[in-house]
């Protein structure tokens, strides 16, 4: 399985793109987390992707572009996207527009709407520019959890329904995108990421995902996420009780000594690092300790994507 993963050189580049083209799978890096491709326009390609990651078929993919003018093509553009798509593509941000047709059921979930993203990654773009359609992806983990930074961590999680895993190395960003609705004038944050509101409120006006009242509008939302195997608890400076000798701990302080010693710990410079290692360590404690401690940092900038995917990690359900 593992000769699955090749280096992003332009003929594997090529070959990745033919797999595309031919209905089939393939795993590849973003700045964000390594994403599992499929033709965007294939509902047999993308049904696999969801087989392959166990998801459920309410929860719909993004549709990963190379420029503007194929968003155009699929979509309503807005005053409120264009101005996003002009300040953060390529980038990690993905924009939710109504659909002119032309994109499968499958991939939207039914809805009326889909999500769209231009990635700044050159091994993605050149993926989606030489396959010459849009790729539909979702994160490249097993459905509930933690997204994969690396290609060894998709290899193990999708490896067996890929044609070819493109190894970019560990990711930069270390989250996913943001998701943003802007079908309306203000735009609606869907999912805390890459781009932080900070960002978005200098370029365009924002609403509060609770001003929406329709649930379809932000599906992934209401499942179980980024779950090790082993319990995650959090920890923002105060008095918790350790339940297990067999502890590790991820975070930006020094965890209180009365603790005790963890079997590993992982101390970060800032909450960029801390956002970049979060699912990494994850993966890797769950298979040496009984417990991660995790410190939950502040909401400014990515810090309130990290808090998410920290409240998810250690949600109980
Ligand atoms: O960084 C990322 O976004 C990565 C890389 C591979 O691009 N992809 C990713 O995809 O995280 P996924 O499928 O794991 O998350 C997509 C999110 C889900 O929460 C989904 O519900 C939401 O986007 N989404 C997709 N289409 C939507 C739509 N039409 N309306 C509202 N939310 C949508
Ligand atoms: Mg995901």
């Amino acid at each position: 399985m593992t000769d699955k993963t090749v280096l992003p050189t332009d003929e594997n580049i090529r070959a990745a793109a033919r797999a595309i083209s031919d209905g089939g799978l393939v795993v590849f890096p973003t700045e964000t987390v390594y994403g599992i491709g499929a033709d965007a326009a294939s509902p047999a390609a993308v049904r696999r992707i969801f087989e392959a990651k166990g998801r459920p078929s309410d929860n719909p993919l993004i549709v990963h572009v190379a420029d503007h003018d194929d968003v155009s093509r699929l979509a309503e553009v807005t005053d409120t996207a264009r101005r996003l798509m002009e300040t953060f593509w390529p980038g990690p941000l993905s924009i939710v527009l109504t659909t002119r047709g032309g994109i499968p059921d499958i991939v939207t979930a039914g809805l009326s709407t889909a999500a769209f993203r231009m990635p700044r990654n050159e091994i993605a773009l050149a993926l989606i520019r030489a396959s010459g359609v849009p790729i539909a992806a979702p994160s490249a983990n097993k459905s509930g959890r933690p997204s994969p930074t690396d290609a060894a961590s998709a290899l193990l999680d999708v490896g067996s329904w890929v044609e070819m895993v493109l190894d970019g190395g560990r990711t930069g960003i270390g989250l996913e995108s943001t998701v943003v609705d802007a079908t309306g004038s203000r735009a609606v944050v869907l999912r805390e990421g890459g781009v932080s509101r900070e960002m978005l409120e200098k370029v365009v006006q924002t609403a509060g995902a609770d001003e929406m009242t329709d649930v379809r509008r932000s599906p992934g939302t209401r499942h179980r996420h980024y779950a090790p195997t082993v319990p995650v608890m959090l920890w923002s400076g105060g008095d918790i009780a350790v339940e297990s000798d067999r502890w590790s701990f991820i975070g930006m302080a020094e965890p209180p000594l009365e603790w005790g010693v963890p079997v590993v710990r992982r101390l970060f410079g800032g909450v960029d690092e801390y956002a970049r290692e979060l699912f990494f360590s994850l993966r890797e404690f769950e298979i040496v300790s009984d417990i991660i401690i995790a410190e939950l940092p502040d909401s400014s900038g990515i810090g309130a994507a990290l808090r998410d995917r920290l409240e998810r990690a250690a949600a109980k359900s």
